[in-house]
């Protein structure tokens, strides 16, 4: 009785200028799970490599046209990641060291031995495999340790201006009391028929605004800054939401103003829709922020789409414009406190602060990718349990 012998999940590239050799070997990895794209000569190796992202290579030393060391080198030179085994005459072991020293995984005598060959490929498979996770890791390290840098400097930033808005209430305070006392005296009967009075009443009214929008700013620096210190502000509202749904009520407050700017808003949600543990009102306030900047930075006929996705640990919520996007240089700031290109009265640079002081206080992340002339994503990553 033949032994059972393990099935593979791999796909490799057979290079060989012979037909025949090829169906062979093909046919009969494919019964252990190896699938074979199959190429006659380097060229078409590369060609196909370029098509086709597959790891393993196989591939004679010996092929007409470009030799098979040549198409080793030039194939680590634009995938690095790919391993290459060789296959080399029964005679010519020396092939097979030169190909080592140009960078192949191993290499064969032809003929070949099958369990040898499939042992080999899931060798060189399991190293890229390796190689991958490595990567993917160091990535993210790199990732959370850019997190981690932005996340001090708009801490430091915001405990700065917070001590400036706290100094600047006072003094608002004391303007707002004063203008309502001169508005109580301008309304008495005897101030009827005082000379002017209509100048005063509309300078009253332009101090009262004016107050009203820095109060506006002070209080959203004090709040991020104050929840900063507290692990969850209000863990009572706290709960399963239905992201999909939120995204349609954050759109619903702002489609009449993207309509009439000719901007479509559409959704995409994976499937049953993705919640996650969360204060919505919060949530709807940073949404709202990031719909609010993508509906500026769009002209007519521009789209802005909003992606759910969801893992067993952690949602995204993707807002995607096709904007004007943002520069490298302004990339690295558009999250600090009063950073704006947006004219005066038109921006005050606090929606992207206050929206990271909310997101990083929910327990998640926000990040940004952009490209001038293209748009931008937001993700606001968010945790999916308790
Ligand atoms: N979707 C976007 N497309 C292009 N630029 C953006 C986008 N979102 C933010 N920005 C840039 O980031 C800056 C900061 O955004 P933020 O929301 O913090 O402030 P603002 O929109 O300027 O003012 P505010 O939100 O306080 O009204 C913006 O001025 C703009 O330059
Ligand atoms: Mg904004």
């Amino acid at each position: 009785m033949e032994e059972a012998k393990p099935v593979h999940d791999i796909d490799i590239l057979l290079v060989d200028d012979e037909a025949d050799f090829r169906v062979v070997i093909a046919k009969r990895l494919g019964r252990r799970g190896i699938r074979v794209h199959e190429a006659p000569g380097g060229e078409e190796a590369l060609r196909l490599l370029e098509e086709t992202p597959l790891d393993v290579v196989v591939m004679d030393i010996k092929m007409p046209g470009m030799s098979g060391i040549d198409a080793l080198r030039r194939i680590k030179e634009r995938h690095p990641v790919a391993e290459v085994i060789l296959l080399t005459g029964h005679a010519n072991t020396q092939d097979g060291v030169d190909g080592i020293k140009s960078g192949a995984f191993d290499y064969l005598s032809k003929p070949v031995e099958l369990e040898h060959l499939i042992r080999k490929i899931t060798q060189a498979h399991n190293k890229i495999g390796r190689f991958r996770s490595a990567r993917q890791e160091a990535e993210f390290r790199e990732r959370v340790k850019q997190q981690m840098v932005v996340a001090e400097r708009l801490v430091a930033l915001g405990t700065m201006a917070s001590g400036v808005a706290h100094e600047i209430n006072n003094p608002l305070a004391i303007i707002q009391d004063a203008a309502g006392w001169l508005r109580q005296i301008l309304a008495k009967p005897e101030m009827e028929d005082m000379p002017r009075r209509g100048d005063f009443e509309k300078a009253l009214d332009r101090i009262h605004n004016a107050v009203q929008r820095a109060r506006v700013v002070t209080h959203q620096l004090l709040q991020v800054v104050r929840t900063q210190s507290t692990e969850l502000s209000d863990p009572t509202r706290m709960r399963a939401v239905d992201l999909k749904q939120l995204v349609e009520e954050s759109i619903s407050l702002v489609e009449s103003e993207a309509e009439s700017k000719g901007i479509k808003i559409l959704v995409e949600s994976a499937e049953p829709p993705p919640s996650a543990w969360t204060d919505p009102y919060q949530l709807l306030q940073v949404l709202l922020n990031l719909l609010a900047n993508s509906i500026q930075a769009t002209g007519a006929g521009g789209r802005i789409t909003i992606a759910l996705r969801a893992s067993l640990e952690e949602a995204k919520v993707e807002v995607n414009d096709t904007g004007s996007g943002i520069s490298k240089e302004n990339l690295n700031r558009i999250f600090e406190p009063f950073f704006t290109t947006k004219g005066v009265g038109e921006g005050t640079g606090m929606g992207l602060y206050v929206s990271w002081g909310i997101v990083s206080k929910l327990g998640g992340l926000i990040a940004v990718e952009s490209q001038v002339g293209q748009g931008s994503t937001f993700t606001i990553t968010l945790p999916v349990k308790r």
